[in-house]
C-alpha cells in the first residue's frame, strides 16, 4: 500500500489536521449511532499521546455551501468530548483567523473541531484554496475519513497534497479489511449483494464476476434477474426495463466461472406492510396480486451452505425488506450463519454500506462479523474497482 500511516510521522508538538467523518444519525440533538464516532478514537487517542494537536475536519449533512445552524458540528462536541476522554474546543468555521488563532492556542492533550466544511460551497469543489486555508491550520494532514474518500473535496483530497499526508488508524483498518476481502482473498470467495435496484448496482455485479466464486443477489434486485429468466413476479418490485442488462450479467457470470445464486423460494405478500400475510412459494410461483418481500428457507439454506464452503465473505445490500418484520428473516438467517461461521475461525466476513449494517446490527450478527465498514458510498465504489479521491491523493 502506497500510504503513509501515523506511524509514519513524527506528531510531538504538531498541530495534526485530521479529516474525520463524523456524519453521524442525529434526531431531536441527540446522536441515535455514534458508531463513526467511536471508530475515530484510536486516531486521536495516537496523537494526543505522541505529544500532537488533532484538529478535526469534517462535513456534516449536505449544507449546500450555507451556513446552516442545524448542521453546525457544534452539537457533536459533548458526545466527541465523552468518547476522547478530552477536551474538545470549536472553531466556528473551518479557515480563517478565529480557526487560525484556535489552532495556534491548543494546548496538548486538547483537541480542536472546526466548523462543518461543506459551509463553503468551494469545499464539494475541491478548491485548491479553501485547501490552502485548511493547511495553515497544520503541520501534518491525516485523512480517517474512508466513508468520504469517495469525494473529491478540498478536506479530502486537495488538501492532501499541501502538506505531509497519512492515513489515520480506520482509514487504514477500512483498506486493510476491503483489500483481504477482494484484493487478495482466500478463495472461495463470496459476495452477497442486495438491494432494490440493479441500475444502481450495474458496475457492482461487473466487477464482481470477474473477483468472486459465489455472487448471491437478494432484495427487489433479485426481481429483476428472475424476470431476465423469464420469470413472472408479479407486483413485485423489479426493474423489467433493465432485464437484457440482468441476462448479460448471467451470461458473463457464466463465462467467467462465478455463479450466480438466485432465490430458489420467496416469501410472497399482497401488500408492502410489516405483518402483511404471506406464503411461501417456489421462485416463479409468484401469484399476480402478489410481491416478493423476502427469500425462503430453501434459499437461505443454500446461501448459507455456499457460505460454509467459502473462506471470505463480501455483504452488502440485504436480501429482502428486511425494515419490515417478518421479512428480515432471510437476511438475518443467513447473517447469523455468516457469523458463527466466522466466530468458528472458518470464514473472514466483511460488511458495508448503512442498510447493511443496520441489518446486520438488527440480527446481532454484526459483532461477530470480521470487519464492519463506516462506509456507504465509499465502500460500494472500492467494491466496484474505482479508484477513491481521497485515497489516491494519499497515495502520492
Ligand atoms: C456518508 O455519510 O455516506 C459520508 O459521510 C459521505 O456523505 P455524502 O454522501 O454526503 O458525501
Ligand atoms: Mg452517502
Amino acid at each position: 500500500m502506497g500510504w503513509k500511516t501515523l506511524n509514519d510521522m513524527d506528531l510531538n508538538g504538531k498541530r495534526v489536521l485530521v479529516r474525520v467523518d463524523i456524519n453521524v444519525p442525529v434526531v431531536d440533538g441527540v446522536v441515535t449511532d455514534a458508531t463513526r464516532i467511536q471508530r475515530i478514537v484510536p486516531t486521536v487517542q495516537h496523537i494526543l499521546a505522541s505529544g500532537g494537536k488533532p484538529i478535526l475536519l469534517a462535513h456534516f449533512g449536505r449544507p449546500g455551501g450555507e451556513r446552516r445552524e442545524s448542521l453546525s458540528l457544534n452539537q457533536l462536541v459533548p458526545t466527541l468530548e465523552s468518547a476522547f476522554g478530552a477536551k474538545v474546543l470549536f472553531a466556528a468555521d473551518c479557515v480563517g483567523t478565529e480557526a487560525e488563532l484556535a489552532a495556534d492556542a491548543l494546548q496538548p492533550g486538547q483537541v480542536l473541531l472546526l466548523e462543518n466544511t461543506r459551509f463553503h460551497a468551494a469545499e464539494t469543489k475541491n478548491d485548491p484554496d479553501l485547501a490552502a486555508g485548511m493547511a495553515r491550520l497544520g503541520d501534518i494532514y491525516c485523512n480517517d475519513a474512508f466513508s468520504a474518500a469517495h469525494r473529491a473535496h478540498s478536506s479530502t483530497e486537495a488538501l492532501a497534497r499541501l502538506l505531509p499526508a497519512c492515513a489515520g488508524r480506520l482509514m487504514q483498518a477500512e483498506l486493510e479489511a476491503l483489500e483481504g476481502a477482494l484484493g487478495a482473498p482466500k478463495r472461495p470467495v463470496t459476495a452477497v449483494v442486495g438491494g432494490a435496484k440493479v441500475s444502481t448496482k450495474l458496475e457492482l455485479l461487473g466487477n464482481l464476476i470477474d473477483k468472486v466464486d459465489y455472487l448471491v443477489i437478494g432484495g427487489g434486485m433479485a426481481n429483476t434477474f428472475l424476470v431476465a429468466k423469464g420469470v413472472d413476479v408479479g407486483k413485485s418490485l423489479a426493474e423489467t426495463a433493465m432485464k437484457d442488462t440482468a441476462a448479460e450479467i448471467l451470461d458473463k457470470a457464466e463465462t467467467s466461472g462465478c455463479s450466480i445464486v438466485l432465490p430458489v423460494d420467496v416469501v410472497v405478500a399482497e401488500k408492502f406492510e410489516a405483518n402483511a400475510p404471506h406464503q411461501v412459494l417456489p421462485a416463479d410461483q409468484c401469484p399476480p396480486d402478489s410481491m416478493i418481500l423476502d427469500a425462503g428457507r430453501e434459499s437461505v439454506a443454500a446461501i448459507t451452505e455456499i457460505f460454509g464452503k467459502s473462506q471470505t465473505l463480501i455483504w452488502n445490500g440485504p436480501l429482502g425488506a428486511f425494515e419490515l418484520e417478518p421479512f428480515d428473516a432471510a437476511t438475518n438467517a443467513a447473517a447469523l450463519k455468516a457469523a458463527a461461521l466466522t466466530r468458528a475461525g472458518q470464514l473472514i466476513s466483511v460488511a458495508g454500506g448503512g442498510d447493511t449494517v443496520a441489518a446486520l446490527n438488527a440480527s446481532g450478527a454484526a459483532k461477530d462479523f470480521s470487519y464492519i465498514s463506516t462506509a456507504g458510498g465509499a465502500f460500494l465504489e472500492w467494491m466496484e474497482g474505482k479508484t477513491l479521491p481521497g485515497v489516491a491523493a494519499l497515495e502520492q
